[in-house]
């Protein structure tokens, strides 16, 4: 049976958010410069999506490039800019398809002008794709998120268009880049790095995580629906006893 064929069509996880890492470890193993790890990067991220599509998730959130990740050497931050225009050139077909809806988070202004450019052509010419939401995190992070949503926030409070007691999680969650998006269900990192590195700290809160050595580059479907049979076999208890959602499902 293929591992696919054993995935519960009923318990797939709404939101998956994804930590791709391990392209340059891949690359340097091979005894190739960094770079060679990200450009060998992009068939796992076809192969993620196309597969994540596949079972029904709705939402697929990719930590493509962190606020951090701009501390890099020029080079590097090149190659990764110059692979993002070209993937997204590349991949609109693959969207097309497969009626999937891009969108991204992330201070997008801080992107090469280029780089802005291709990616609103994509997302203006998926916008009406419904099968799923690709979501790219770029120049994303999450603790300048919630900064930016509490500075929204006070304005707000300030010109009296809200009060502070009005302030609650749904209003937080409002002022998040991901305002349209549910939580995250499941948070896949690759390539043994067991942290969060700044992404998605709020909407995390009650996620599965989700841990393999595997490197990006070598990251394919069947490690995808892997990842997804484990979640499965996982109770999401929400701070309940397992009694009460025996009950609950009664
Ligand atoms: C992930 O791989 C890609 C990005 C962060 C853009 P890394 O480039 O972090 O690879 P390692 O962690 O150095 O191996
Ligand atoms: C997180 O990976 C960012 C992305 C995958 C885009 P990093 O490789 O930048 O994270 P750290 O530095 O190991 O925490
Ligand atoms: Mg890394």
């Amino acid at each position: 049976m293929t591992l696919k064929t054993q995935i519960d069509p009923l318990k797939i996880p709404k939101h998956v958010a994804v930590i791709m890492d391990g392209n340059g470890r891949w690359a340097k193993q091979k005894g190739m410069a960094r770079v060679f790890g990200h450009k060998n990067g992009v068939k796992a991220v076809r192969e993620v999506v196309e597969s994540a599509a596949e079972i029904g998730v709705k939402v697929l959130t990719l930590y493509a490039f962190s606020t951090e990740n701009w501390n890099r050497p020029k080079v590097e931050v090149e190659t990764l800019m110059g692979l993002l225009v070209s993937s997204l050139k590349d991949e609109l077909k693959t969207l097309q398809k497969n009626n999937i809806k891009l969108q991204c988070i992330g201070t997008i202004e801080n992107l090469p002008a280029k780089a802005q450019r291709e990616l609103f052509e994509v997302i203006n010419k998926t916008k009406n794709n419904d099968h799923m939401t690709l979501n790219l995190a770029l120049s994303y992070g999450s603790r300048e998120e919630i900064v930016n949503a509490i500075q929204n926030i006070s304005k707000k409070v300030v010109n009296k268009q809200l009060l502070t007691e009005e302030i609650d999680e749904k209003i937080i969650n409002n002022h998040l880049y991901t305002f349209t998006l549910p939580d995250v269900d499941f948070l896949i990192r690759t390539s043994g790095e067991k942290r969060i590195s700044n992404f998605l700290l709020w909407q995390i809160a009650y996620a599965e995580l989700y841990f393999t050595e595997v490197l990006w580059p070598d990251f394919r479907k069947e490690h995808f629906f892997e990842a997804i049979l484990d979640y499965q076999h996982r109770e999401r208890r929400f701070g309940k006893t397992s009694e009460q959602l025996e009950k609950d499902n009664e």
